[in-house]
């Protein structure tokens, strides 16, 4: 098998550290791993599978030679950047928001939406978290009987803000349970221990949606292909979780599925585990989805009092799926697919 030359870039963060390990578990076929980090972490070691890597800052001449950059140190890095990977003869997966509304690069779910990786120029983009582990559970139900309307509520973890988000929660928490006052926030804009926050990212002016809930709302749209008909609402909330997104859906469905069939449905479905038997406190939660690839869904069951419309219950890793995992497993299929330089 042929083997290539991959740069992680962000590669001390929350999601490159995760990209980090999944290349290493998944054996993906890498000559070489190249961490890019910023200046801060330049000539920082990094112990991988074995053997230890030297962070490299991003200049002209340290982006040379590579086939592959999985990429996540934020928007305006990956804005910057990604071109120039391109340009250097680099395909980019990129994390970040930047480029996954930009109409010639394509959004793509491994598992879900596979052959749009197809028209790429140069960079894939990897959807938002919580939109990706909802997808997970959607697109089996979306091919088999349709979606006419969906209204989401999240219950999202830290670690999707980042390594600094996490240890400000630590810290908070430290704090409380030690009776003191906690430090501060400097992440978020309330304290993130012991409370719940109903604002993830941040408004835009003129807007009472959040910049999370519009990306959840647009991203779905994109990558099931759903035209205006379909209507979509989402309210995203911050919770004091370390790891692992939750999601309460409501789904109205073109045809009638009912639960034991949208069981039956998810359970064939790949990455997808159904955890659903109330009655024995079985369900999807955040801890149990902590740290594994398959997206949990359980609590499946019929809305009281809305015809075709089931209510869901989901949970996923952030940071694998929802990130990591999915980056990785879109350069794997670019490879399978002779897609890498396109
Ligand atoms: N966390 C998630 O669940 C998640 C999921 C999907 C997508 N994303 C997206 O992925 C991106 C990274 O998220 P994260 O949670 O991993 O953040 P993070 O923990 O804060 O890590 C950021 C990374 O970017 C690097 N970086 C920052 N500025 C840089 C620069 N000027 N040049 C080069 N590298 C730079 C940092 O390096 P230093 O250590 O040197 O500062 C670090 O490696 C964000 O765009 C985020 O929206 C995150």
């Amino acid at each position: 098998m042929s083997e290539y030359r991959v740069g992680v870039l962000g590669a001390t963060g929350a999601v490159g550290s995760t990209i980090l390990e999944v290349i290493a578990e998944r054996d993906f076929p890498a000559a070489e791993v190249v961490p890019f980090a910023s200046e801060r972490s330049a000539g920082r070691e990094i112990e991988w599978n074995g053997s230890v890597l030297r962070c490299r800052p991003l200049s002209p001449e340290t982006i040379q030679d590579l086939d592959v950059v999985l990429s996540s140190a934020g928007g305006a890095v990956s804005s910057e950047w990604s071109p120039r990977f391109v340009e250097a003869g680099a395909t980019v997966v990129d994390n970040t928001s930047f480029w996954r509304m930009y109409e010639d690069v394509p959004l793509v779910v491994a598992g879900v939406n596979d052959e749009a990786a197809e028209a790429h120029k140069g960079i894939v983009a990897n959807p938002n978290c919580t939109t990706m582990v909802m997808m997970m559970a959607l697109a089996p139900i979306h091919r088999a009987v349709g979606l006419e309307r969906l209204v989401v509520s999240t219950y999202q973890a830290v670690s999707g803000t980042g390594q600094r988000a996490i240890e400000e929660l630590r810290a908070q928490s430290h704090s409380v349970l030690h009776g003191e006052d906690p430090p501060a926030p400097q992440i978020y804009p309330h304290q993130i221990a012991f409370n719940v926050l109903p604002q993830v990212e941040v408004f835009k002016e003129g807007d009472d949606y959040t910049t999370e809930e519009r990306k959840v709302m647009a991203e779905t749209r994109k990558i099931l292909g759903l035209d205006d008909g379909v209507a979509i609402s989402a309210t995203c909330a911050r919770v004091p979780v370390v790891s692992g997104h939750s999601e309460s859906v409501n789904v109205r469905t073109g045809e009638d599925l009912s639960p034991e069939e949208c069981r039956a449905l998810l359970a064939d479905a790949e990455g997808v585990v159904v955890v659903d038997d109330p009655a024995s406190a079985s369900y999807p939660m955040a801890i149990a989805a902590a740290g594994r690839d398959d997206v949990l869904v359980g609590r499946i069951r019929r809305d009281p009092d809305q015809e075709r419309t089931l209510n869901l219950w989901i949970a996923g890793d952030n940071l694998r799926k929802g990130a990591a995992t999915n980056a990785v497993q879109v350069a794997e299929l670019l490879i399978e697919r002779n897609l890498l330089g396109g």
